[in-house]
C-alpha cells in the first residue's frame, strides 16, 4: 500500500518510520509546510518525495492512503480532501475539532467505501490489550471506576487545551474497555498562560455506576502516567513509566454484607496477592499501522474507526461545554 504522509513535526517521523518498516507499505510522499521540517524529512528519507503542498500528495494517483499527522484544526479539511480523492485515511487523535466535522467524514467514507482509522495508539499497547482482556474475561469483576493521571511539564499546544491534547488517550481507552457510552460529564480547569486550559479535571458518568476521572496537566513538575481501574473482584494499577511490570493486578477488594438482626453494614477488606502479567512487547504504532493496512486490504472497518474517533470528540466537546460553565453537569 502506498502512503502519503501530511505533517512531519513531532509525531510525523514516527508514522513515516513505522510505515517504511512494514513489508506491505511504502511512503511515496511527505507534505509539510515548514521548510525546516521538510529538510529534516528529506535528510531522513532521501528516497521519498518531500513537498510543501498537501494537495499535490492527496491528488497523486499512485497513493492509496493518506496519513494526516498535522494539528487537529487541519484534520477535517485534509481528511475530507483525501476521501474525496478516493484515498483511505489514517488520522491523528483527536479525530476532528467538532463532532459535525467527524460525522461528515464518517458519512463520506461510507459513501465512498473507504476506511478511516483514528490513531488511538494506546489501544495497541501490550498494557491496554491486557487490561481489555482482564475486563472482558471477568478477572476484575464488575467495573467500579477508572482513574487516570496524565501530567507533565509542557508540551503546550497552541490550538487546543490540555483536555483535547491529553484526554483523548484515556477517552479512547475507556471507549474500548468500559461497556456502554458515558451518560454525562463534568469538567473543570484553568487557563493560566495562553488562553487554553493547561490544568483540567474531567469526570464521566457511565451506566451501572461506573465512574471515570482524568487529571491532565501541562504544568506538573513531574511526569506521571498512572491509571487505577477498580473492579469488584480485583483492582489494577497501570504505571506506563515503569520499564518492567507496567501493570500490577491486586487481589484486593471490599466485601459488604449484613448479618441477620444487624442493621449496620459489615465491611470486610480482602487483601490477597499482587501479580504483574507479561505484556506483549513491540511498538504500538507499528502494530496499529499493520492493522490499518490489513483492514484496507480486506475491506473491513477497524475497531478504532471514524465512529470511535467521533465518540471521543463528542466527549471532548461536552467536556468543553462543562468547562465553560465552571463544571456544570452536561449530558451526552
Ligand atoms: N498518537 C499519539 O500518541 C500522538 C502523539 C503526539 C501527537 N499526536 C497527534 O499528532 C498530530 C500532530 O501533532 P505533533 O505533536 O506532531 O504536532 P507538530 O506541531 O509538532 O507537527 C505538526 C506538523 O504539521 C505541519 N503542518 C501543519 N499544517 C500542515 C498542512 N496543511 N500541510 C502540511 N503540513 C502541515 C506543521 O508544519 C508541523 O510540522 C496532532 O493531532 C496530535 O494530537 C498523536
Amino acid at each position: 500500500m502506498n502512503f502519503g504522509v501530511i505533517g512531519y513535526g513531532y509525531w510525523g517521523p514516527n508514522v513515516v518510520r513505522n510505515l517504511m518498516s512494514l513489508d506491505d507499505s511504502e511512503v511515496l510522499a511527505i507534505a509539510e509546510i515548514s521548510p525546516q521540517a521538510r529538510l529534516r524529512a528529506q535528510k531522513a528519507h532521501p528516497g521519498v518525495k518531500v513537498v510543501a503542498s498537501s494537495a499535490e500528495v492527496i491528488s497523486s494517483p499512485e497513493i492509496d492512503a493518506i496519513a494526516v499527522v498535522s494539528p487537529v484544526w487541519t484534520h477535517y479539511e485534509l481528511a475530507k480532501a483525501a476521501l474525496e480523492n478516493g484515498k483511505h485515511v489514517f488520522v491523528e487523535k483527536p479525530f476532528t475539532s467538532t463532532s459535525a466535522q467527524g460525522e461528515e467524514l464518517v458519512n463520506l467514507a461510507i459513501q465512498k467505501n473507504l476506511r478511516i482509522m483514528v490513531d488511538h495508539t494506546f489501544l495497541f499497547t501490550g498494557a491496554v490489550r491486557r487490561i481489555k482482556q482482564l475486563v472482558d474475561d471477568g478477572s476484575l469483576g464488575k467495573l467500579l471506576y477508572y482513574d487516570s493521571t496524565r501530567v507533565n511539564l509542557g508540551l503546550f499546544q497552541h490550538d487546543c487545551n490540555v483536555l483535547w491534547d491529553l484526554a483523548p488517550h484515556d477517552l479512547s481507552i475507556m471507549d474500548y474497555v468500559i461497556k456502554g457510552d458515558p451518560e454525562a460529564v463534568v469538567a473543570t480547569g484553568q487557563a493560566h498562560l495562553n488562553g487554553h486550559e493547561d490544568v483540567a479535571f474531567m469526570t464521566l458518568y457511565f451506566p451501572e455506576k461506573v465512574i471515570a476521572h482524568i487529571n491532565v496537566n501541562w504544568l506538573s513538575p513531574v511526569k506521571v502516567r498512572m491509571t487505577l481501574i477498580g473492579g469488584e473482584k480485583r483492582m489494577l494499577v497501570w504505571n506506563d513509566l515503569e520499564a518492567d511490570e507496567k501493570l500490577k493486578i491486586y487481589d484486593k477488594g471490599v466485601d459488604i454484607g449484613s448479618r441477620e438482626g444487624m442493621y449496620e453494614l459489615l465491611v470486610s477488606y480482602r487483601s490477597g496477592d499482587m501479580w504483574a502479567p507479561q505484556l506483549e512487547q513491540g511498538e504500538a504504532l507499528r502494530q496499529e499501522l499493520m492493522y490499518f493496512v490489513e483492514c484496507v486490504s480486506s475491506g473491513k472497518d477497524p475497531f478504532n474507526d471514524g465512529r470511535a474517533g467521533l465518540r471521543v470528540v463528542r466527549m471532548l466537546e461536552k467536556a468543553n461545554e462543562s468547562l465553560g460553565k465552571k463544571g456544570s453537569l452536561v449530558y451526552l
